[in-house]
């Protein structure tokens, strides 16, 4: 059972691709975080994350990187986004993914390709959105409660440029697999989000 969970930035996918591993016991993998790795340890070797061969190099990262909280910065999703326009840089991860996905007794993967190039055979695709000004606003009051300082008009700024990047770029651009349900959660709360998304996969398995 393999289960595809695609979308931009502050989506909420990432929540859902947990929930759907915990209710049906299988694991998960944060896809977006082998991008941050990538672009993280571009910046440590001081190399230009929009020169393909600098972000090459920094594919042959750590695994103990994938535990830094680094990871996890704005400034490192912004890193992310720029060394994953690179052909070479998805090559050189797509492996890894792909036996994710294909382990005996299945998995969850969450990224912007899944359902696309990594697992085109997944049982069941998702598609999660939400508008890019409620994508900003949940964005921002997460980071507001993380004590960061930012204004919302940054945060917007920020979401419109992954987006444009994301589904822009000529490599496994962002985009809904035409077998994928689109689950836009503008107007629904983490709960209800969660339910719809178990419920679709449950039907389809
Ligand atoms: O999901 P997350 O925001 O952590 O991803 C960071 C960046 O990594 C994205 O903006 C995207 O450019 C890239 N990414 C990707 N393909 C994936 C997952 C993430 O290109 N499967």
């Amino acid at each position: 059972m393999i289960i595809a969970v695609d979308g931009p930035t502050a989506s909420g996918k990432g929540t859902i691709a947990r929930a759907i591993a915990e209710h049906f016991g299988l694991p998960v993998l944060d896809t977006g975080l082998l991008y941050r790795a990538v672009g993280y340890q571009t910046q440590l070797n001081h190399g230009d994350p929009d020169n393909a061969a600098d972000a090459l190099a920094a594919c042959d990262f750590p695994d103990s990187l994938l535990d830094d909280p680094a990871l996890r910065y704005e400034s490192t999703g912004s890193l992310a986004s720029r060394v994953s326009v690179h052909r070479q840089v998805r090559a050189a991860l797509l492996q890894r993914q792909v036996d994710f996905a294909n382990q005996p007794g299945g998995a969850v993967l969450d990224g912007r390709d899944i359902g696309t190039v990594i697992a085109p055979h997944a049982d069941a695709k998702l598609f999660v959105t939400a508008s890019p000004e409620e994508r900003a606003r949940r964005r921002h009051a997460e980071m507001l409660g993380r004590g960061v300082e930012v204004t919302y008009e940054t945060v917007l700024a920020d979401i419109h440029a992954r987006d444009t990047r994301d589904t822009g770029r000529a490599d496994a651009p962002l985009r809904r697999a035409a077998d994928a349900m689109l689950l836009d959660n503008t107007n629904l709360d983490q709960d209800a989000a969660i339910l719809a998304a178990i419920a679709f996969v449950t039907e389809r398995t």
